[in-house]
């Protein structure tokens, strides 16, 4: 069951802390980001409305409309976090950085909460430490058990991280990437996070800026399994709320704009300057200010106009348009801009599970990397735009043919 629909402006109650969430914009009905479609598939599709506000009371930016979590992460869930280079370096990197951290503790245990592939837990692996991941969608984590990491398919909460406690001792890290915003109820995850991190243990986990996300005017952020936006003042309130602290941000490139929280029991570790660096910068910009919401949602209403007039405009003047990425972020820009198949002909992607399938909602036919030089298409939209740096050097050829990327990430523009 969704949570009931509500009317636009209306009030909804806070998943933290029961206050009241103040709507501030609405991207209308929406399907399941990453429920691509058969093409022979005439069942009805689920939608429901995505619409965003903040909590006045702990200034959490949420969803007000939940998405059952089942419907989301299951046997077929189709990303693979492994298929960026840029990423696989990245929570390498990360997996290192966890490893030698540890190095000093009898038998260190790091824990990671939707561990999708292995991307990091492999590196762990490899380090010799001891380790386990949770998993929910059952096709990645088998991904990730072929590579020797340790996995439950189960969905991180206050039971299973009890039970995990009670078989195999406390965590010394519990890491989540790309993860803790996607869970709503996450007084049940900090139920979890008590039972099961060691007394100096930390909590790490990484999502989208809401910084970046007012910033870079990325409304595409939100989708269904975004629910939450942090900041680092809202995450210090939420740390304080099940008694443990941010002791730790850093702001990370990947995926747009992101940060890396670090929380600790309470009164276990000093704090870094940067968090309270981050919230000045935050308190600075108003990040939090109704009015500062207020311009973004005039901002994401002017990248839809003009991103559906330059597509109408190279429709008519009889221009060859096609997309890459078929990334969940487009659920929310194609449906919301209303960009069918008569504006962008199909969308390349490297994941086999989206090949051949329609994207959700718009039903923009998902393609191989290969079908997007035969023949290239004039423009291409990048929908992966937070991996433009890697896709456009992997197609330099595109553009040595003469094709131009149109991007819409800060603004609507042809590069
Ligand atoms: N950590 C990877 C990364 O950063 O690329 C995967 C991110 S993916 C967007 C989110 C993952 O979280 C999915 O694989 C999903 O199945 C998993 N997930 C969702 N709810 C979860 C929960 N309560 N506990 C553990 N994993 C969960
Ligand atoms: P993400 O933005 O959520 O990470 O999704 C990126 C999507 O783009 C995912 O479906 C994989 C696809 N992709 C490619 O097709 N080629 C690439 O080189 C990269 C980096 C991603
Ligand atoms: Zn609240």
């Amino acid at each position: 069951m969704t949570r009931p629909v509500r009317d636009a402006g209306a009030v909804a109650e806070c998943r933290i802390c029961t206050g009241s969430v103040e709507e501030f914009l609405d991207l209308g009905r929406q399907p399941l980001s990453d429920a691509f479609r058969r093409p022979d598939d005439t069942a009805e599709e689920f939608f429901y409305r995505l619409a965003v506000g903040r909590c006045a009371d702990c200034a959490m930016v949420q969803l007000v409309e939940e998405v059952p979590r089942e419907r989301m992460f299951h046997e077929h869930y189709p990303y693979h976090s492994s298929g960026s280079s840029v990423m696989r370096e990245h929570f390498a990197r990360t997996a290192r950085g966890f490893a030698a951290a540890v190095s000093g503790a009898p038998d260190p245990f790091i824990v990671e909460i939707g561990c999708n592939d292995g991307v990091l837990l492999r590196t762990v692996r490899e380090a010799g430490v001891r380790h386990l991941g949770f998993e929910p969608s059952a096709g990645v984590a088998r991904l990730a058990a072929g590579d020797g990491v340790r996995v439950k398919v189960e969905f991180f909460e206050a039971a299973t991280a009890a039970a995990v406690r009670a078989a195999e001792g406390p965590a010394d890290v519990i890491y989540a990437a790309n993860t803790l915003c996607h869970i709503p109820y996450l007084d049940s995850v900090f139920k979890g996070i008590d039972a099961l991190l060691a007394p100096d243990g930390v909590f790490v986990f990484e999502d989208p800026y809401l910084g970046d996300i007012v910033a870079k005017t990325s409304f595409d952020q939100i989708y269904d399994e975004h629910f939450y936006f942090f900041t680092a003042a809202s995450v210090r309130a939420m740390a304080r709320r099940f008694g443990l602290e941010l002791v730790d941000t850093e702001r990370l490139p990947v995926h747009g704009g992101e940060v890396r929280y670090t929380l600790a029991r309470a009164g276990a570790r000093r704090p870094s300057p940067a968090v309270d660096a981050l919230i000045a910068e935050e308190e600075a910009a108003r990040l939090g200010d109704p009015a500062t919401l207020a311009g973004f949602t005039a901002s994401v209403h002017r990248v839809r106009r003009d991103l559906s007039a330059l597509l109408e405009r190279l429709r008519g003047e009889g221009r060859t348009v096609a997309a890459y990425g078929a990334t969940a972020k487009s659920a929310t820009v194609t449906n919301f801009c209303g960009i069918g198949p008569d504006l962008v002909a199909h969308v390349s992607d490297s994941t086999p599970a989206k090949q051949g399938r329609l994207t959700p909602g718009a039903h923009l036919p998902v393609v191989p990397p290969e079908r997007f030089a035969d023949p290239y298409p004039d423009y291409a939209v990048l929908f992966a735009w937070n991996h433009a740096d890697e896709i456009m050097a992997k197609e330099q050829a595109f553009r040595d043919a003469g094709g131009k990327w149109v991007l819409y990430v800060p603004e609507v523009r042809i590069v």
